[in-house]
């Protein structure tokens, strides 16, 4: 699937998602993106977001640096009128990298001026900044983190992955799954951490429950013993009491919202015959997985994930962003790609069914709860057509608001250029190569971390790719 992208204009692509049988519809008129939604009360001037996109580059405490401003000014002046920040650890034992944003009092100042410079940015170019929500993803990274990891549950499927806390090796059957005491001491973290980012000055605060991070597998975590395992209303303890207090304590003074997986999917590992990624064995019932069939779980049921929709809604929750899939074991789910991270599997399954199957759950989650504002991912395989397929998810009450993700870094002018030009660019679109997946898990041999970012459509990060190992 090195590059699967042939199309030259709308009816091309709209021609092969016929013959492939999959509804994925493109409106010509892009208007219906440029209207106001209403997000907990708030205005957004537009339906159109730009996703979490780590940078990582952080300072070692957790800072934004010289090239997190750069990156957030940018989105800021590029017209999308949700800015939904990217992970930022509540905790520094919580960090994917140790170079992530960290939500914690002494980082207060620099947060501040990220958002004030980045609202600065938007109000220079458009005149008017009262109609951008700027959000931040507060994360705690589990069995991914850097320092070492902590599991919510032994799973025979997930422990055989290696992890960067074992410096790649897998989890072994004795590790200790991260106690209920430890749990309840995050719950106060992340109050903290939504502390600090209210008086930073951001909209939102996102509770990140996706791509297998802590709180996502939290909600799967159907073997775990004590408070927090077993029964739907134990694993979804966490998530209940980290918004109860943030409601509580700061009411309206922030908005909280949710990226939420509604489908785990089953962790894949390349096929050694074809390259492809095939899912790894596992027994039936498959209790490993949120959102995902106990029978069959490549098929996903989303009968729990609408079950705490509701409940974390009426817990006063403004806004999900809807997600699928895992990047260590999933990245085809994710986000559907042409060329896979150095290493790592093929595409077992053409790009555009990961893109439809990311509009058809969206558009289940949101027809299921029609008022409540919710983002769709999956976009940016479809290039300069994404906003095409965006307005007609819209027009059709799939999806409220439209987010990208790798576009941002490729192309962070890409709502104002739709709004100006009624169409894309299709030298600044993301190639969906990989390249920015690549550069987040780099290292340099002096040993420095790589940063993110996008080296094909920005010249400032083409040097770093030499550095890439
Ligand atoms: C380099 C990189 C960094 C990412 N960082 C985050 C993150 O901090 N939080 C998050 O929820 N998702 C993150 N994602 C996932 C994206 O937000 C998005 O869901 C995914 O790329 C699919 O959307 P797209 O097709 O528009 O790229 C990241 C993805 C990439 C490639």
């Amino acid at each position: 699937m090195k590059n699967a992208f042939t199309y030259k204009n709308l009816e091309d692509i709209a021609g092969d998602c016929k013959k492939r049988g999959l509804p994925i519809r493109f409106e010509k008129h892009l208007d219906i993106l440029y209207e106001p939604v209403e997000v907990g009360g708030r205005k957004a001037g537009n339906r159109l977001a730009i996703h979490p996109m780590e940078g990582s580059d952080a300072s070692a405490d957790g800072k934004p640096g010289e090239l997190t401003f750069r990156r957030w000014k940018r989105f800021g002046s590029g017209g999308a009128k949700i800015i939904w920040g990217e992970a930022a650890a509540v905790a520094p034992e919580g960090r994917s990298n140790p170079h992530q944003l960290m939500m914690r009092k002494e980082n207060s100042a620099e947060l501040a001026e990220l958002v004030k410079q980045t609202r600065h940015a938007h109000r220079e170019k458009f005149g008017i900044a009262a109609d951008l929500l700027i959000g931040i993803q507060l994360t705690h990274a589990g069995r991914q983190c850097s320092e070492k990891p902590f599991i919510a549950f032994h799973s025979p499927v997930h422990d055989s992955f290696g992890v960067p806390g074992l410096k790649g090796k897998p989890i072994p059957a004795d590790y200790p799954i991260a106690s209920d005491d430890y749990l309840k001491s995050l719950e106060d973290a992340y109050l903290e951490a939504a502390r600090v980012a209210k008086d930073a000055g951001f909209d939102f605060v996102d509770i990140k429950q996706c791509h297998s991070y802590l709180p996502n597998e939290l909600l799967a975590a159907r073997s775990r013993p004590g408070d927090y395992g077993g029964s739907l209303k134990n694993r979804r303890r966490f998530i209940f009491n980290v918004v109860r207090r943030i409601r509580e304590t700061l009411g309206d003074e922030i908005l909280v919202a949710s990226r939420l997986n509604v489908y785990d999917g089953v962790p894949h590992k390349k096929d050694s015959k074809t390259g492809e990624g095939a899912p790894v064995a596992y027994e039936i019932p498959y209790v490993w997985g949120w959102g995902a069939d106990q029978r069959n779980p490549q098929k996903e049921d989303l009968s729990e994930p609408k079950k705490l929709v509701e409940a974390l809604s009426s817990l006063g929750v403004a806004m999900f962003s809807i997600s699928v899939g895992s990047p260590y074991w999933s990245p085809h789910l994710v986000r559907p790609f042409n060329k896979p991270v150095t290493g790592e599997y093929l595409s077992p399954e053409h790009p555009l069914v990961g893109v439809y199957r990311h509009f058809r759950l969206t558009d289940e989650m949101q027809r299921a709860f029609p008022i409540v504002p919710m983002l769709g991912a999956g976009y940016s395989w479809l290039r300069q057509f994404l906003l095409n397929a965006a307005a007609a998810n819209i027009a059709e009450g799939g999806v409220a608001i439209a987010g990208v993700g790798r576009t941002a870094f490729a192309y962070p002018d890409f709502a104002a250029d739709g709004r100006e030009r009624g169409t894309l660019n299709s030298r600044k679109v993301c190639l969906a190569d990989s390249m920015c997946s690549n550069m987040l898990r780099a290292w340099t041999d002096a040993g420095e971390k790589v940063p993110a970012g996008c080296p094909v459509r920005d010249s400032k990060y083409k040097p770093f790719c030499k550095e890439l190992k």
